[in-house]
């Protein structure tokens, strides 16, 4: 008994050490998730009334502080008059996205946000224990509802610049071709904000069986500048088994009101619409269809963004503090100590920073708000770490 005890933990140390030679930390314990669900909890602070909330720098979920466009808040005013239907003209929100990707009305699905598809793409695929593969810090919803389900996660670490490691998504889609739900990769990162250049994404659809689903995450796409990033819906019009998510709630600033998509082959598509709450409402229909339209308001954000994103990260940088280069409307930059206590302080001065994302503990996610909103950040951040940086050496780890 006790050998076979040994023979199977020797066996176990084996597979161990064979995932972490080509670079997997292996896919996470249901119980080591849960934990790190409790941990946040605990961290979780205490509820704002709607004053308290209403006059704070709000820099902690990556939302548009500007708000939606003039002809967005029209549309819905509008769309109000739908309220009290069920079966209401809809402003073309499907067609609209359809036309928007020269794809078919066949190849996109709405959803109350694209965490909604998140969420459908997991009940669809992610069956019979099947497993996803992603990079670690990511987007962690769809990590979330694994943990759900009876599905595991493979989470395969940053590499040292905290780029995304395709090499090593690629082996681990080999390794557990058969049990693969989908690959999820998250372009541009959330938290670190940088992206997985057009050539890697084709290298990894080009490395992995065929028939493996990867659902793209392009929920920041619209602050991207690198001419090294390329939107990946060219694949689904190729047939590839490729699932583009994208949402309203970031550039058109509707994340109160509820709105994403994907854009897949039509098999994907069925394959997730059972699943599809269709609780989307009347209201941000008409909105995301104006939305769409308004390319001049869609500008502006974008410069407007990039434009204080580049001028506070410089001043942290000119502070003494480390920022990751981001392509995002969020940054990170490194505090030099474990940020668990920090977002408190933040809010205790008025401003709303990110929680942590371990194992990135040291570093602070920062979302790109309003220019008062930012100036409101800086003089915050000076008060609360010395000009000069702490001295401790990031990497990414911590
Ligand atoms: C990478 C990423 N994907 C998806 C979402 C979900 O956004 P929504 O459900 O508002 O569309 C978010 C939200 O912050 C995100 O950061």
């Amino acid at each position: 008994m006790a050998k076979k005890t040994a023979t199977r933990r020797e066996f176990i140390g084996k597979v161990a050490t064979a995932l972490s030679i080509v670079g997997l930390a292996p896919s996470l314990d249901i119980a080591q998730e849960r934990q790190g669900r409790q941990r946040e909890a605990a961290e979780e602070l205490a509820p704002l009334t709607p004053a308290e909330y209403d006059r704070m720098a709000k820099l902690a979920n990556n939302e548009n502080g500007w708000g939606p466009s003039e002809t967005v808040m029209k549309a819905m005013t509008d769309a109000l008059t739908y309220a009290s239907r069920y079966r209401y003209p809809d402003g073309g929100i499907v067609e609209a996205i359809a036309a928007h990707h020269k794809v078919k009305l066949e190849n996109v699905m709405i959803g109350a946000g694209s965490g909604e598809i998140l969420k459908v793409a997991n009940s669809a695929f992610l069956v019979d224990r099947k497993r996803v593969v992603g990079v670690d810090p990511s987007y962690d919803s769809v990590y979330r509802y694994v943990t759900n389900s009876k599905a595991e996660a493979i989470k395969i670490p940053l590499l040292k610049d905290y780029r995304m490691d395709i090499p090593g998504m690629i082996r681990a889609a080999k390794m557990n071709y058969r049990d693969i739900g989908f690959i999820y990769v998250c372009n541009p990162n959330n938290p670190t904000g940088n992206i997985i250049p057009k050539q890697e994404i084709k290298t990894l659809l080009d490395s992995i069986p065929s028939d493996v689903t990867v659902l793209i995450d392009e929920a920041y796409h619209h602050f991207v500048t690198s001419q090294d990033y390329a939107t990946s819906v060219p694949y689904v019009q190729e047939g590839r088994l490729v699932i583009v998510t994208r949402t309203f709630s970031k550039i058109a600033a509707l994340a109160g009101m509820r709105l994403g998509y994907a854009i897949a082959p039509k098999e994907l598509i069925d394959r997730m619409r059972p699943f599809a709450g269709g609780s989307i409402n009347a209201i941000v229909k008409h909105g995301g269809v104006a939305a769409l339209k308004d390319t001049a308001y869609e500008n502006k954000i974008r410069q407007m963004t990039i434009a204080l994103r580049d001028r506070t990260t410089k001043e942290l940088s000119a502070w003494g503090y480390e920022v990751i280069p981001s392509e995002a409307n969020f940054f990170m930059v490194h505090v030099g100590r474990d940020v668990s206590g920090v977002a408190e302080e933040f809010r205790k001065r008025g401003v709303l920073v990110g929680r942590k994302f371990p194992p990135m503990n040291n570093w602070l996610r920062i979302s790109v708000g309003t220019e008062p909103e930012m100036d409101r950040f800086m003089v915050v951040f000076k008060e609360i770490f010395p000009k000069g940086g702490i001295k401790t050496k990031p990497d990414a780890g911590n």
